[in-house]
């Protein structure tokens, strides 16, 4: 008798439980609006992609840009965890690339100049000397074509998938560049991006996503607390204009390591050559991993929310920038003041100025090859 009462209790916990599950969860869908005009007159549109669990992701066709990203936090709680702009305007003067797609290439190139085939080419100096995230006028400053809005109900999903193509010239590269970009919203609260290029003339190419996170949800705060984990035994040193030097340095006893969860306030002031150049951690690390292997790289954490982001890629590097040139003169969503180090970026890469380190992992793209990479950000929160 006790056994079966036992049971009709479990059993009535168990339907209970499902039943309260159910109901939360809600439909995937996609949502278009206006958000706004250039001054030219064109519209840019605004896709809200949101998943079963009622995360969402706003996308803008300028600059493919992630304008907001919801995530849950121990209580459940979904708040935008992203800087960025309340209006179009915000993101047409935008210098710090938050939420777009870069490229053609992300980080620096040494004075804009490379060669391939033995031909040097000159690509536009936006960044003291040198060629930065794509050039003056980078994919970030582009009304990307809209392909398409999909939802698979049946996994909760949604997602969009955008194009820009990029003349033979533009900024100075060869080729015209068709790029591709697609982000997914999963059940999993992933936010996935898969890219895909080609071209019609050997070129260079390495395009990533510079989304600006603060997990905490409240962006008057900065990310000091966040604790961050990046599997990388070695990261690439810079020379005082942050142009990569070429070598290897191993983290292992310096401030840079971060192979087991540390805040990244802990050690950012420390006095160190390479924080110092920085004025902060703005360094890509080696990851160790094979090549083109999808796999975990990074995790950040914020205890305060619980809220936790894992960064998943294919790629061979990662930037991992803690917004040191953040000054307080921007102003960002709901009126804030971004000041120094009110979000960190994770951008997954090939090694900055790889096209003049040809030992490195290779940004050449010939015709007939399609260029591959996927980034996952995937938002829970760790329950206490
Ligand atoms: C990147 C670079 C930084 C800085 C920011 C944009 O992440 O590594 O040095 O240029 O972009 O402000």
């Amino acid at each position: 008798m006790e056994k079966i009462i036992v049971f009709c209790i479990t059993t009535l916990v168990a339907l209970t439980s499902f039943s309260c599950q159910s109901k939360k969860e809600g439909k995937s869908m996609v949502e278009k609006k206006l958000f706004g005009k250039l001054s030219g007159g064109q519209e840019v549109n605004e896709y809200t992609l949101k998943n079963a669990n009622g995360m969402e992701a706003k996308i803008i066709d300028y600059g493919a840009t992630v304008v907001s990203l919801t995530a849950p936090d121990k209580n459940g709680k979904y708040e935008d965890v992203v800087l960025g702009y309340d209006s179009l305007d915000g993101y047409v003067k935008d210098k710090a690339y938050f939420g777009s797609i870069v490229g053609r290439y992300g980080n620096r190139i040494s004075k804009g100049k490379f060669k391939l085939d033995g031909k040097e080419y000159q690509l536009s100096i936006n960044n003291g000397e040198n060629h930065l995230h794509g050039g003056t006028d980078g994919f970030n400053k582009k009304v990307w074509t809209v392909v398409n809005t999909d939802v698979v109900e049946a996994l909760g999903s949604a997602s969009i998938t955008l194009k820009y193509n990029s003349k033979d010239g533009e900024e100075g590269y060869p080729g015209t560049i068709e790029l591709t970009v697609r982000y997914t919203l999963t059940k999993d609260n992933e936010l996935s991006i898969n890219y895909t290029a080609t071209t019609d003339k050997e070129t260079i190419l390495n395009p990533t996503h510079h989304s600006y996170f603060n997990l905490s949800g409240d962006m008057h705060k900065t990310i000091l607390d966040h604790e961050v984990m990046i599997d990388a035994d070695k990261f690439t040193p810079v020379d005082k204009e942050l142009i990569t030097t070429g070598a290897f340095s191993e983290v292992a006893n310096t401030p840079m390591d971060f192979r087991i969860p540390k805040k990244v306030g802990k050690e950012v002031d420390a006095d160190f050559e390479q924080l110092k150049f920085a004025g902060g951690y703005d360094h890509n690390r080696v990851l160790n991993k094979a090549p083109n292997q999808l796999s975990k790289l990074a995790s950040v954490y914020e205890p305060v929310s619980g809220r936790l982001m894992e960064v998943s890629t294919n790629q061979p590097g990662v930037q991992f920038y803690c917004g040191n040139f953040l000054d307080g003169t921007v102003k960002g969503k709901n009126g804030v003041m971004y000041t120094k180090r009110t979000g960190l970026c994770l951008e997954a890469q090939l090694y900055p100025d790889s096209p003049n380190k040809p030992e490195w992992p290779s940004p050449i793209l010939v015709p007939g090859k399609v260029y591959s990479q996927t980034t996952i950000y995937k938002l829970s929160a760790k329950l206490l």
